[in-house]
């Protein structure tokens, strides 16, 4: 509905990073990378637009974060605001502003918000039963409460969720609850906070979502749908902490703002900072369009609880559409910051450096844009070898290149055109229309993968015409040829420009194009005859086999030490006494040959020097050894363990083996020489 209201400018706001971490690819491929295209577009379109960010600092995450580390929030909040800040710059996100809820102009801002609604008895204020640690003297939040989880019984379950078995939880429902950073017993005492009455908004957010905005992804509207379905209850607006706004209220000490309350408004305030004087413009006036882009945990956030803030102040625009994303995942698993799961933004630079391109361009084309998406090394491997060098930096090469073989580096003139020309014209001449019918309903996905066509467009005129072979007879024709060439490859450099805005300011110096701007894409004119490009020079290189070997390994040892960190030995077995472990005899042999077992994927055969003639034993390790590189070596079996067919081999005892944190097998021997038969005791 709302795409067809004519809007005279565009609001592009991007979901506020917490302070407590470095940000992440799965930030980037959700938040940043699909407003930045958004914005980069409309702006080489000439629209008016504002892409505004900033970094969430108050809220519970960021004091954990200080505790872990041993530091002040504030510290936190400083060394995380600048680091991501850094990588946003460095990815080319294109911010006009990106400022930090721990500005005086926002904490201003927030806080005459809240005490607007408080004067006008929008809110409700009730007094509930919170726990509290009576030696900290401190009213818990729910991140800050563990106890045992109810579902799966496992022992630090957090109040807000059970990371064991995902159950989202309530602090009530926690066994034994207990502060989890003191580790005090907690107890239940009466405290006053004030609730967003979102009830009474009800029937307003049904009519403006679900019949006012059926445009929005299905995702959005599905899960607005199941809130309103389910029904809305007053939400408190205020928490006991010792970090963030004070709620601007008599006898509200030792309260602050909700972080969700007064991060959303953080918007306003950053906007307001950038343009002091006509921010008003970008947040009052209905002729400017509001578009949030976020990940799908924050969606009841933009589209619920932050529009009824809105509508209860009453002086602010509505959002028009909520792109959101579902989640990106790493290698299979979920990316976790408190695991390591991730591809950190910085960290990727300082590997790969000058490749930031390339990250965007992966992320663009696995966008978990209707579903939950995977991001691999060897898939960010493959796309940047066989689609970005092989076809796009292909193409644009072989443009350039020939240009300076024959033609000194100027553009040739364009003589008849062929109807084979005239088809390739054809062709992407549509090329603009099908890129800007997905980027205006959000498709970041399927408008990128357009934008390449139009280079296997390029190369594919190039092979059907191979202007190499012409020169030497009819150098009219190579002139045509390569003038559409450079034409396409103009045209690349505009497409490609909200997509990977590095490739396509070299690409644009290497044509010296000038600032030819979205308007052009789809003109066969870009490049002037006669006009000089510069030196060619390799849009893309190949990513080689170590470069994604070691980020493999990278991900290996996180994912080993995890199992480390995680790994609870198994309980230690009923006490037995000396005379029942004497029953089982255990000796050492020695390997004398090994072999697998045929037609078996786990079994090995093992000839075995017993010292009492030998014997044969079948184990259950062959995912885990060669087999030849345990010939020679003593193990530890039990001689006396009745004897069984494996696999049609009879297995005359039991090789010991350990079982490692990440079930690995690793087969036990002797720590010196012994002579085989010897008894272990
Ligand atoms: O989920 C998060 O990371 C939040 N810090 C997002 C806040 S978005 C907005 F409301 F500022
Ligand atoms: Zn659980």
């Amino acid at each position: 509905m709302s795409e067809q209201k004519k809007f005279k400018r565009t609001l592009v706001t991007t979901a506020l990073p917490y302070a407590n971490g470095p940000v992440h690819i799965g930030h980037l491929a959700g938040v940043y990378v699909p407003a930045d295209i958004y914005a980069r577009y409309l702006r080489l379109k000439g629209q008016e637009v504002l892409l505004v960010g900033g970094s969430d600092e108050h809220g519970v995450p960021v004091t954990i974060r200080a505790r872990k580390e041993g530091c002040t929030v504030q510290d936190v909040v400083d060394r995380y605001h600048n680091l991501i800040k850094k990588s946003f710059e460095d990815f080319g996100i294109s911010f006009d502003v990106y400022s930090r809820t721990t500005s005086e102009t926002h904490k201003k801002h927030a806080s005459d918000f809240f005490k607007k609604l408080n004067d006008e008895g929008k809110f409700v204020e009730l007094e509930s039963e919170q726990y509290y640690d009576e030696e900290a003297k401190e009213f818990l939040t729910d991140r800050n409460i563990r106890g045992e989880c109810p579902r799966c019984h496992a022992a630090d379950a957090y109040g807000d969720q059970c990371e064991k078995c995902g159950s989202t939880l309530s602090p009530d429902e926690l066994i034994n609850p207990y502060n989890a950073v003191t580790g005090n017993k907690l107890v239940k005492r009466s405290t006053k906070h004030w609730y967003l009455p979102l009830d009474q908004y009800q029937g307003w957010l049904e009519q403006w979502i679900l019949n006012e905005h059926k445009e929005w992804r299905s995702n959005v509207y599905g899960q607005c749908k199941s809130w309103l379905d389910t029904g809305l209850k007053p939400r408190a607006v205020t928490r006991d902490l010792n970090w963030g706004i004070p709620v601007p209220v008599e006898g509200a000490e030792g309260k602050v703002l909700y972080v969700w309350f007064d991060a959303p408004i953080g918007y306003i305030s950053n906007t307001k900072e950038l343009l002091p004087d006509t921010w008003e413009t970008w947040w009052k006036d209905p002729e400017t369009r509001m578009l949030h882009f976020i990940g799908k945990d924050n969606i009841v956030f933009h589209c619920i609880v932050f529009p009824a803030m809105l509508k209860a102040h009453g002086e602010y625009n509505l959002p028009d559409n909520v792109p959101s994303n579902e989640f990106l995942n790493l290698e299979g698993d979920k990316i976790s910051t408190s695991r390591n799961w991730a591809v950190w933004l910085h960290e990727y630079l300082e590997q790969i450096p000058n490749k930031q391109d390339v990250l965007r361009y992966v992320l663009t084309a696995n966008a978990p844009e209707t579903k939950d998406n995977d991001f691999t090394w060897k898939d960010y491997q493959a796309r940047n070898n066989n689609e970005l060098v092989a076809i796009y930096g292909n193409f644009v090469n072989r443009a350039t290149v020939l240009t300076h073989k024959y033609f000194e580096g100027k553009v040739p003139e364009r003589h008849e055109l062929t109807e084979g020309d005239k088809a390739t014209l054809a062709e992407f001449a549509e090329v603009r229309k099908q890129v800007e019918a997905l980027l205006d309903v959000f498709r970041f996905r399927d408008a990128q993968k357009e934008a390449m066509n139009l280079a296997r467009i390029g190369n594919k005129y190039l092979a059907d015409n191979e202007p190499w072979k012409l020169a030497k007879t009819d150098m009219a024709r190579v002139e045509t040829i390569m003038n559409i060439c450079l034409q396409i490859a103009a045209n690349l450099a505009i497409v490609f420009e909200p997509f990977l805005p590095f490739s396509s300011a070299k690409l644009r110096k290497m044509l010296a194009m000038g600032d030819a701007d979205w308007n052009m894409l789809g003109s066969i004119d870009i490049l002037p005859v006669g006009h000089a490009i510069e030196k060619p020079e390799l849009l893309f290189d190949k990513i080689e086999d170590d470069v994604i070997d070691a980020q493999m390994k990278r991900l290996e040892d996180i994912k080993k030490a995890n199992e480390a960190e995680n790994y609870k030995p198994e309980p230690v077995a009923p006490e037995v006494d000396f005379e029942t472990f004497e029953k089982v005899d255990i000796r050492v042999g020695k390997v004398l040959d090994c072999q697998k077992v045929p037609k078996a994927d786990k079994l090995l055969q093992f000839k075995i020097d017993d010292g009492m003639g030998g014997r044969t034993i079948v184990s259950g390790i062959a995912k885990f050894y060669n087999p030849e590189d345990l010939i020679g070596k003593e193990v530890l079996f039990i001689a006396n363990f009745a004897p069984r067919k494996l696999k049609g081999v009879e297995s005359q005892g039991m090789i010991l083996s350990a079982v490692d944190a990440d079930g690995k097998l690793v087969v036990c021997g002797p720590t010196a020489e012994v002579k085989p038969g010897s008894k272990v005791s």
